[in-house]
């Protein structure tokens, strides 16, 4: 049975129209990520050719707020949606599609109106990949929301799977189990709003993606991995700003690009080997493994973007120079420092936290020049969402 038929199955008799009328807020905090083997090109609806793997950041999140009433009488979703507390039509019309495609899991949406506040901790167009962290935090916001109403919703009918999370909700009992699955159901919703969104929702590393050798992966939702040998236990992640400004091609166009790109097939079945082989080196603590992946990964999401038809490039003379200073440097220090790259000209540098105060010292005397007026972000591998709770009204 696919997930998707368990949520269906598990909400068949969720009582909509006899829900409410009642209100309430809820709020998340939740990281971008970068992901080490990247997730480039899918197939309907948001299932990745190949699997992927991430690192969650640490101070780069979304936290988003939602106040919410219910109506019993109501027949579509109501949404006011604020950025940084001012409308955004465009987030808005975007975010009322991703809530009319997660109805089917969450039915009350249909009589929700709903008042979304969100904000950013980094910079607008600096290279993060804010879709991740803003889709995980209303997705986490939907499934408490959907807590929150199956606690207060009164007696109904409901078939066996709904009757026994009423349960466990009612009894406030937080199992382990009922964590599981309220992470999974958020990765899953997150997933339908944007599919690196779907690793957002767990600390440290997630895997999304089915993969024979990981066991509990899935195309539909991500999983955490665990556990990550010590070595890699603390990771810094500093963003150098080569350049900002929104994203000269979106990444829905570049995943529908690689349908006909000519390389496609081998590259999804490279992901699988270098998925295979970051297995080992995050079991073994192996930097030097780790990085190899990381950087062939980096370099392979680029070279897609530039055979497909129209091929494009987004790296530009700056990411090239840190790149090779950052081999360089690492084959003259031997210093635990990789680069990886997202979809733009932005470089991560990924290194251990041991070597920090060295590596801090390079940006700053070698790399910060190729950066766009210096610009840099410093972040690490962090440990996920987390609830804001009331704190959330001040968003
Ligand atoms: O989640 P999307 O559709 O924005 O795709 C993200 C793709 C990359 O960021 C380039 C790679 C990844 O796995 O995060």
């Amino acid at each position: 049975m696919s997930y998707h038929d368990e949520l269906v199955a598990a909400l068949k008799d969720f009582p909509s129209g006899r829900i409410g009328p009642l209100s309430g807020t809820v709020g998340w905090t939740c990281p971008s990520n970068i992901a080490i083997v990247k997730y480039w090109g899918k197939r309907p609806v948001q299932i990745p050719m190949n699997p992927s793997l991430s690192i969650t950041l640490d101070k780069a999140v979304t936290e988003t707020r939602v106040d919410y009433s219910i109506d019993p009488g109501r027949k579509e979703t109501g949404l006011s949606f604020f950025f940084e507390k001012k409308p955004a039509p465009d987030f808005e019309a975007r975010i009322l599609k991703v809530l009319t495609a997660v109805t089917a899991y969450l039915p009350f949406l249909k009589q929700a109106e709903l008042t979304v506040h969100s904000r950013n901790s980094f910079p607008h167009s600096s290279g993060i990949a804010s879709s991740a962290s803003a889709m995980g935090a209303l997705a986490l916001c939907l499934c408490e929301m959907e807590e929150q109403i199956l606690k207060q919703a009164p007696e109904r009918k409901t078939n066996q799977e709904t009757k026994k999370i009423l349960k466990q909700v009612q009894d406030g009992r937080s199992s382990l189990k009922d964590e599981e699955w309220f992470f999974r159901k958020a990765s899953f919703i997150a997933r339908l709003g944007s599919g690196s969104a779907s690793r957002s929702v767990y600390g440290n590393m997630a895997l999304w993606g089915e993969s024979k050798e990981w066991a509990g992966s899935s195309n539909e939702y991500a999983i955490p991995v665990i556990p990550v040998h010590r070595n890699l236990g603390a990771i810094r992640d500093t963003i150098l700003i080569v350049e900002s400004g929104a994203k000269k091609v979106s990444s829905s166009a570049g995943h529908a690009l690689m349908q006909n790109n000519p390389f496609a097939e081998v590259r999804f079945r490279q992901a699988g080997t270098n998925l295979s082989l970051l297995k080992e080196y995050i079991a073994s603590g192996d930097w030097k493994g780790f990085i190899e992946i990381l950087e062939t990964e980096a370099l392979t999401l680029h070279a897609m973007m530039m055979t497909g038809r129209p091929g494009y490039l987004l790296m530009q003379p700056e990411s090239l120079k840190i790149i090779s200073l950052v081999r360089e440097y690492r084959n003259g220090t031997g210093h635990r420092v990789g680069f990886t790259l997202d979809a733009g000209a932005n470089v991560h540098l990924i290194y251990a936290e041991e070597d920090a105060k060295e590596i801090d010292a390079f940006i700053g005397s070698d790399l910060r020049a190729y950066c766009e007026n210096g610009y840099f972000i410093s972040d690490r591998m962090g440990n996920g969402p987390s609830r804001t709770g009331t704190d959330a009204r001040k968003i």
